[in-house]
């Protein structure tokens, strides 16, 4: 019997304009779409009635299928002769552990492709107004995750430098007074700006600027409402002149 293929596609970061035509083709043509909470429901509308649309629930919830459950439901649908789209927020290689599921998909001997995606860690940021790079204050970003556990963080806080370089953190919230202070130990200054982006690109986007120095009060004194996604550099200044 044929098999099927699995595709991991990125859905883009919230507006469901900035889904791409490639992911919009194969959303129409595919026969099973896994999806997530951090996708916006709205783009399920490009597939036909027929096509199976399974909810693996919300990040972080106990009801959530585990990672191993959604591997182990897109492999039997793609070996059921199904084609799989397996849908995710932003791109799947970034934080999205689509890595792991192609590894999975080329060990069940299945065909896969990826359809890459519009990062939250690109868009949402430009949504806000805050334009990554700067030929001023801001030669190069990295692209953190702040959601390792602290004992067995792989990230060296402290050995960031900050000059001309732009700081983008995903899954940042729960850690985030713990990181700022190991950044103030390191080479941050309490002056560097810093801003929270909640549901950013939709339109219950609300961005949040601060220093670091403040930050940490502002949160217990307004929490922040995820998905947000942390900037932090000179590059949030422009903010003020080219946020909307
Ligand atoms: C598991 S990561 C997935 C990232 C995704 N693969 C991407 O490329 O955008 C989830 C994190 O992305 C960030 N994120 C995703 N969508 C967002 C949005 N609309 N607004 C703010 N942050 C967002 C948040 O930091 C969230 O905790």
């Amino acid at each position: 019997m044929k098999k099927g293929k699995i595709y991991l596609v990125g859905a883009g970061p919230g507006d469901p304009d900035l889904l791409t035509l490639k992911a919009l083709n194969v959303i129409k043509n595919c026969d099973v779409i896994i999806y997530d909470a951090l996708m916006n429901p709205e783009i399920l509308k490009h597939a036909p009635d027929q096509v199976e649309k399974i909810f693996i629930g919300k990040s972080r919830h106990s009801e959530r299928l585990s990672q191993q459950e959604v591997e182990a439901l897109m492999i039997k649908k793609a070996n059921e002769g199904l084609d799989v789209v397996r849908l995710k927020g932003g791109d799947p290689f970034v934080f999205g552990r689509g890595g792991e599921e192609a590894e999975i998909t080329i060990d069940a001997g299945l065909e896969w492709e990826v359809v890459p995606g519009i990062s939250s860690g690109v868009a949402v940021p430009a949504y806000a107004g805050i334009p990554l790079t700067h030929r001023d204050c801001a030669s190069y970003v990295t692209f953190i995750t702040g959601h390792e556990s602290t004992e067995d963080s792989k990230v060296e806080w402290e050995k960031i430098r900050s000059a001309y370089h732009t700081l983008v953190i995903f899954m940042g919230i729960t850690k985030l007074p713990d990181t700022v202070s190991k950044l103030l130990r390191g080479d941050f200054l309490p002056e560097t700006p810093i801003a929270i982006i909640e549901s950013g690109t939709t339109s219950k986007q609300n961005v949040r600027v601060s220093v670091l120095g403040s930050i940490t009060a502002d949160i217990e004194k307004t929490p922040v409402k995820t998905p947000a996604l942390v900037v932090i550099g000179e590059v949030v200044k422009y903010r003020e002149k080219l946020g909307k």
